[in-house]
């Protein structure tokens, strides 16, 4: 399995496979509304084709925590459904945390299940003060230090994040 950056052609087959994991009430859930004020982290999104068709998708997005620093949403996640069990979605999620420990990206949050998250690192503890801008599952939501400390005394609300600045101007502190 091949995962490969997401390129503009597969706008419309992500859109669809997410319509047919999540539902297309997904656009409700609370996450979204840390989606809504910049658009997907162009270096972290990330789809696998099978036969010419999108089969996986992981995409992060930049939120803002309460002291101002950026931090990634992981998600959404997902895999066409007649082909999971396969370790897709877990080599989604490897290589996409890889890439963004690489970025310099300081932390990362997610809701979904613990079980599948916590062997990434993700814990409870570390979302604990940290608050979202909507109903969840509290179980759900989790984050994960990639620099040690990054969340250490946050406390407070998540809001939208800014348009993240391509890779090669993170690294050269542009
Ligand atoms: C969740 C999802 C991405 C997993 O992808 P996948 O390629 O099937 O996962 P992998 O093959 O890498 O891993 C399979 C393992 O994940 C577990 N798993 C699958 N779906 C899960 C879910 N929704 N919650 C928790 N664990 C899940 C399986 O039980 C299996 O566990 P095991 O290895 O102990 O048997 C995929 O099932 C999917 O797209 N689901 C619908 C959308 C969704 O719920 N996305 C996750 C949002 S957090």
């Amino acid at each position: 399995m091949k995962i490969i950056p997401q390129g503009p052609k597969h706008g419309p087959a992500i859109e669809r496979l997410l319509d047919l994991t999540f539902g297309h009430d997904r656009h409700g859930k609370t996450v979204y509304r840390l989606r809504e004020a910049a658009p997907a982290v162009p270096s972290l999104s990330f789809v696998i084709e099978r036969d010419g068709d999108v089969v996986a998708t992981l995409r992060f997005w930049p939120v803002t925590l309460p002291n101002h620093e950026q931090a990634l949403l992981l998600g959404p996640l997902a895999v066409l459904p007649e082909l999971s069990g396969q370790g897709m979605g877990r080599a989604m999620v490897r290589h996409g945390m890889a890439e963004a420990r690489a970025q310099g990206w300081p932390s990362v949050l997610v809701v979904g299940d613990p079980k599948y998250y916590e062997p990434f690192g993700f814990s409870r503890e570390k979302a604990e003060s940290l608050r979202l801008p909507g109903w969840v599952e509290l179980p759900r939501f989790q984050a994960v230090e990639l620099v040690p400390g990054a969340l250490d005394g946050v406390e407070g609300l998540i809001r939208p994040g800014r348009p993240a600045k391509p890779a090669w101007a993170r690294k050269a502190g542009a």
